[in-house]
């Protein structure tokens, strides 16, 4: 995610962050740049604050992300964990901008560190502190974190996005107070896609169309992931299956398995219909996205025989709803 502008000499290599997502009135852990007339400035001191009427003015003027420095990356997230873990948001719009920016981060992190096992950890936790959340906050809060979307870096919004849109469905399907699963669900979402990280990015953003060696490649993905989860006792076991089982179509036309109807994992029908959502509405290498109403139409005419016929319609009314 790097900004427009590269600079050369005094200003370090910089990455973007949510401007909805950082704490006032609390020292910062970094320093803060700031894109004026296309060039970065720096806009706060590590140790400084910023008051939420300074925010304000900011948001006034359609400023949506400041910048830090990259090599102070590793301090930025080290304290957006404390703000999400420690502080325990509430509703509001910066609670919900934590949120997006520490499964941004955190996703980054699953996707790219050598060891990515303690990121699975707090992903779990992640997910824990999502479901309580929108438990105590009720479900107005899953639309806050996701209108804090940006498609920049698809992988790790998308890992938010079904996060967030799984528990959405799981809770309509479950009951909205049923924590266990909507957790499974949430955590399961996030870390669907976690088998990409045996991909090559140059086939993950190819524009062309992929040879059949590719697609194949492509298609290892869930079970690589689950595979890499099986060691992992603290994951539960629905969620493994969402990795493993979330590119199976109900009608037995899917992979790795070929799986039908109710042999797959429910979790895993919700996630497959949030997944295909997500990857329609969001630009893409190969294509553009596409709206709310395109996506919802080419998503039905898929059936019979995409997606579980009764968690669609499920899905349709919220999509519709919001
Ligand atoms: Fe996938």
């Amino acid at each position: 995610m790097l900004p427009p502008t590269q600079n050369s000499g005094a200003v370090p290599q910089l990455f973007g962050v949510f401007l909805r997502s950082i704490p006032v009135s609390t020292p910062l852990p970094c320093d803060f740049y700031i894109y004026i007339d296309e060039k970065p400035v720096l806009f706060k001191k590590t140790g400084d604050s910023i008051t939420s009427s300074r925010l304000k003015s900011l948001y006034k003027y359609r400023v949506t992300k400041l910048y830090i420095p990259i090599d102070q990356k590793m301090a930025f997230r080290k304290f957006m964990w404390g703000a999400l873990t420690e502080s325990r948001p509430s509703c509001n719009e910066e609670a919900a901008g934590i949120f997006r920016q520490t499964g941004f981060l955190l996703a980054e992190a699953l996707f790219t560190s050598s060891d990515p096992n303690e990121a699975i950890k707090k992903s779990s936790l992640f997910a824990k502190e999502s479901t309580r959340f929108i438990g105590e906050e009720g479900w107005k809060s899953v639309r806050k974190i996701m209108t804090t979307i940006t498609h920049d870096d698809y992988s790790y919004n998308h890992a938010v996005n079904i996060s967030a849109l799984a528990m959405e469905l799981t809770g309509k399907i479950f009951g909205e107070s049923e924590q266990d699963v909507l957790w499974q669900a949430a955590l399961g979402g996030f870390i669907h896609d976690i088998g990409e990280r045996m991909v090559e990015l140059a086939i993950l953003e190819k524009k062309e169309p992929l040879v059949k060696q590719e697609i194949l490649k492509i298609q290892q993905h869930p079970v690589i992931g689950a595979k890499f989860l099986e060691s992992l006792p603290k994951i539960p076991e629905s969620s493994k299956r969402i990795v493993n089982e979330h590119h199976e179509n109900f009608d037995g036309t899917g992979y790795p398995n070929g799986l039908t109807g109710e042999k797959i994992d429910i979790l895993a029908r919700i996630v497959s219909l949030c997944d295909v959502y997500d990857s329609l509405t969001s630009d893409r290498p190969y294509r553009q996205k596409l709206s709310t109403k395109e996506a919802l139409e080419l998503m039905q005419s898929m059936q019979p025989g995409r997606f579980d016929p009764t968690l669609l319609v499920v899905f349709l009314r919220i999509v519709k709803n919001n």
